[in-house]
């Protein structure tokens, strides 16, 4: 399988592309970026461990790269400051991503391409690619609160002092101010986190508000996420290349599930080979299903707004 990572010269791209190479999963690498040099020197960086990892092509590229890819994904864009939102970033990031989505548009795609949009505001510029480009909606997903819901795991394992690969907690909805914890469905190695010897309410809220302001956190602390980013995206592409139907808290169109339509948001979504492979409506608490709705509002409002501009 090839992938081909717009955006590969920063920070989330480079990280992506090492995490695929350590994945060992996908067979060929392009890394685009508009800053050709630093796509040529992350390709080189990157080629140099292939000894140590696996038969991997990895290359830097032009655009031309997409035509022929199986994966396309999408990272570029400009990153927002510590204070600002992700939806702050639209005014900044539509015209870009669109400047992107014509390139692309361009040099032609396969007609089973699965593109998995990372640039900001994710679930927005998720919808956008499923509107401009000439694909089924469900080739088209975006990282969503995959990312979130690894971070969240990640701090409940250090909290408790247990195994993070053994924290199963979920964030759904807005990748964004409106995400949605599903306590609901939390365990620790199958055990139901809120029965857990010290957890407590209070601590829950602690450990939600400290994930949903991790993003920006990082970037006030090391100028931006890579490393969890690339591997949150790697388990995506990894979900591709093997069809493994794994269950992923993605963005991607929505139809109906929990009510919601004609917007991009995170539920609970079967990824395969063919990209999005089913939704899940799985019974959750009445507030967490109001969550999602109240997510999905918010992003409508804004997709409209932003669609109307296209
Ligand atoms: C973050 C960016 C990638 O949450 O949205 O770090």
């Amino acid at each position: 399988m090839k992938v081909s990572i717009i955006g590969a010269g920063g920070l989330v791209g480079s990280c992506t592309a090492f995490a695929l190479q350590t994945g060992k999963v996908v067979k060929e690498i392009a890394l685009l970026d508009v800053n050709q040099e630093m796509a040529e020197g992350q390709a080189l960086d990157l080629l140099h461990g292939s000894p140590l990892i696996a038969d991997q092509k990895i290359y830097s590229g032009s655009y031309e790269q997409v035509s022929d890819s199986d994966v396309i994904c999408i990272t570029a864009g400009l990153r927002r400051k510590p204070d600002e939102s992700r939806l702050d970033l639209i005014n900044r990031n539509v015209a870009l991503f669109i400047s992107i989505l014509d390139e692309v548009k361009k040099v032609g795609y396969k007609s089973c391409a699965k593109i998995v949009v990372v640039s900001n505001p994710v679930d927005l510029l998720t919808s956008l690619a499923v509107k401009m480009l000439d694909l089924p909606s469900h080739q088209v997903m975006g990282l969503g609160t995959q990312l979130d819901t690894i971070r969240f795991c990640s701090l409940i394992a250090r909290q408790m002092d247990v195994p993070p690969t053994q924290v199963s907690a979920l964030i759904l909805g807005e990748h964004g101010d409106s995400m949605v914890p599903i306590w609901s469905s939390a365990t620790v190695a199958g055990l139901p986190l809120e029965k857990y010897p010290g957890w407590t309410n209070s601590l829950a809220n602690e450990l939600f508000t400290r994930t949903k302001g991790s993003g920006a956190e990082v970037i006030k602390k090391k100028g931006g996420a890579g490393f969890a980013v690339g591997i949150a995206i790697q388990r995506v592409i990894e979900a591709i290349a093997l069809n493994s139907h794994a269950i992923l808290p993605v963005s991607s169109w929505q139809t109906g599930c929990y009510g919601i339509r004609d917007v991009s948001l995170s539920v609970p979504t079967v990824v395969g080979a063919k990209g999005v492979i089913n939704t899940l409506e799985i019974d959750l608490w009445p507030k967490e299903i109001q969550g999602l709705r109240k997510s999905a509002s918010v992003l409508e409002q804004t997709f409209q707004k932003i669609s109307q501009s296209v």
